[in-house]
């Protein structure tokens, strides 16, 4: 911040030290909160995308081939892995008011988890929720979250996953799992793995 107020140069600390609303300015303190924010929430949780997508890929051979096939499908699928192995499994909040949901009363200030993962998986939003399917119509998933605080990063995040999951696709045709154990991180919160071992030239 110090080094954007002497030499200032475009980009996000630039923007967020410059920004203005009707005089209103940025803090310090929201400063640093919005770039941290920005920087936790844009690294693992794509990086996951990537990770869990290509596994969930791998152990799903069918519609890793129809992917290969069809490869237009690369944007509903990248949606599909999305909500099949969500990244960002849940999230919190403080209620603004006393309500009822479902069938449960919460008090106003009282603290709720959201679970986007479980949500994702809904029998009565999603047929079939537990099926892998990349070309899932109506596919209006949670993975980004939603309304006022819906993911600032989703559109580069979804280029993102299609690039990597796409081009790895057409570069090595014969990918396939090492026998190395799967590992997911111990994250409550970020569902990824620890390390994905693949085999690119698997014969
Ligand atoms: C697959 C990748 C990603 C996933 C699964 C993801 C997931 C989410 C979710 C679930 C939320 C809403 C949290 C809530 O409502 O409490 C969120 C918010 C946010 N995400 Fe992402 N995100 C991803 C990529 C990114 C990227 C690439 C960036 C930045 C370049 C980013 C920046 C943010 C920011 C700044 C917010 C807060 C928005 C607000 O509060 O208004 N995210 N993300």
């Amino acid at each position: 911040m110090e080094d954007q107020k002497r030499s200032p140069c475009p980009g996000l600390v630039h923007s967020l030290v410059k920004a203005e609303l009707e005089g209103d300015r940025l803090t310090e303190e929201e400063i640093i909160a919005n770039c941290i924010i920005t920087l936790v929430g844009g690294l693992e949780t794509t990086t996951n995308l990537i990770g869990n997508g290509v596994l969930t890929l791998l152990r799903h051979p069918d519609e890793m081939q129809r992917l290969r096939n069809h490869p237009d499908l690369i944007v509903s699928a990248v949606e599909e892995l999305l909500r099949y192995e969500s990244p960002s499994q849940h999230t919190a909040r403080l209620a603004p008011a006393d309500v009822e949901l479902g069938g449960k009363a919460v008090r106003k200030r009282q603290a709720v988890i959201a679970v986007m993962g479980a949500g994702n998986r809904d029998p009565e939003r999603f047929p079939d929720p537990n099926r892998l399917d990349l070309a899932r119509q109506d596919n209006r998933h949670l993975a980004f979250g939603w309304a006022a605080h819906f993911c600032f990063g989703a559109p580069l995040a979804r280029i993102e996953g299609q690039i990597a999951i796409g081009t790895l696709l057409k570069r090595f045709p014969k990918i396939a799992l090492e026998s190395a154990p799967i590992v997911w991180r111990e994250n409550l919160g970020l569902r990824g793995l620890k390390a994905l071992h693949i085999n690119l030239q698997s014969t």
